[in-house]
């Protein structure tokens, strides 16, 4: 049997942290094992709101070192870069004709733009590109062209992805046929919710998080910082309550769990103590995945080769997609 297409794709933002990979990266990874999967950096996406050539070019081979680091494996999954899969723009031109522009007026990500202007007393549109209004319709075209199944992605995209089921719709009822596969989102939050440093949802913008690739020194700092409440040594302790075990649990198997409850429960383990073991377990699981980061880090041109050839064997799908759908609506 055919396997059902997975298709995600990754904005080329900041470093990534902790809460990403359990929240996004090993889910995606996960589905691998059992979709065809296609996941791409959306670097024209990115370009919306990131202007400078030098972070857009960094953010997009640090996103692909970790990806790869994580366990992505280009010989298995389709792994691009959305800007060398040109038909992506073809596509989305030809969606713009079947998208009605009072769609994208609700748009969320443009109405919070809006409504901040709104408050601030500026223009509405003050700030908005054109790139940012037609979001939906460039990452409807990421996913349609590729017949997508399903789609891994945050809540936050939800909105998104029923903006790609309507386009689809529109343009299958205007030709009478399915031109374009109907996908399905695929949500992936609240079952991976990370805690951050301070008891909140792991958040860049919390400032509460705990990089994947941090090196050992630094990540044993930064554990150190995770916020406890006053118990002392002795006091038997909670570890349903505290944001230790909370990040520990996501690493442990069920025996090192099983073990480090019953610590807390018993009494006379510290926080300190806690933490030493948290951090023994995280640096365990990282560093692997570290050092494969700073290899390909350290050799940004076997990213990009990794990509172009990702990317070239995107295009022979995304080729024959397009010749098929030009036709269908009568150009070329
Ligand atoms: N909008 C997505 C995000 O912000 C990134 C993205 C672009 C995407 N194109 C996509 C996700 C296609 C899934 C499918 O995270």
């Amino acid at each position: 049997m055919m396997k059902k297409i997975a298709c995600t794709g990754i904005k080329p933002t900041g470093t990534p942290h902790i809460g990403n990979f359990f929240g996004a990266i090993k889910p995606a990874l996960e589905l691998t094992r059992h979709y065809d999967a296609r996941y791409f950096i959306a670097d024209y996406h990115a370009l919306n709101a990131m202007k400078d050539p030098v972070s857009l070019k960094q953010n997009t081979f640090e996103v692909a070192a970790t990806w790869l680091a994580c366990g992505l494996d280009p010989q298995h999954s389709l792994v691009y870069r959305q800007s060398q899969v040109p038909e992506t723009f073809d596509l989305a031109i030809m969606l713009l004709a079947f998208t009605a522009k009072g769609m994208m007026n609700r748009a969320h990500a443009y109405k919070a733009m809006v409504q901040a202007n709104t408050d601030a007393g500026r223009d509405p549109d003050d700030g908005v590109n054109m790139g940012l209004f037609t979001y939906p319709v460039l990452m409807a075209a990421d996913i349609l062209l590729f017949d997508t199944d399903v789609v891994p992605v945050g809540q936050d995209q939800a909105q998104h992805l029923e903006m790609t089921a309507d386009i689809a719709q529109s343009v299958n009822h205007n030709y009478g046929k399915e031109l374009l596969k109907v996908p399905q989102p695929l949500i992936q939050e609240n079952t991976h919710t990370v805690t951050g440093l301070d008891g909140r949802k792991m958040s860049k913008s919390y400032n509460n998080t705990i990089p994947i690739f941090l090196e050992s020194k630094k990540l044993r700092q930064i554990i150190m910082k995770i916020v406890t409440n006053s118990q002392t040594v002795e006091e038997p302790k909670d570890p349903d309550q505290c944001n230790i075990y909370s990040l520990y649990k996501l690493f442990a198997n069920e025996q090192q769990k099983k073990a480090l409850r019953q610590r807390y429960e018993s009494g006379g383990m510290g926080w300190g103590q806690a933490k030493q073991e948290l951090y023994d377990l995280m640096e365990q699981s990282l560093a692997p995945m570290r050092k494969k980061y700073q290899e390909l880090i350290n050799n940004t041109d076997h990213i990009d080769e990794i990509l172009t050839t990702g990317s070239e064997k995107a295009r022979e799908i995304a080729t024959r997609k397009i010749s098929f759908l030009k036709k269908e609506i009568g150009i070329g």
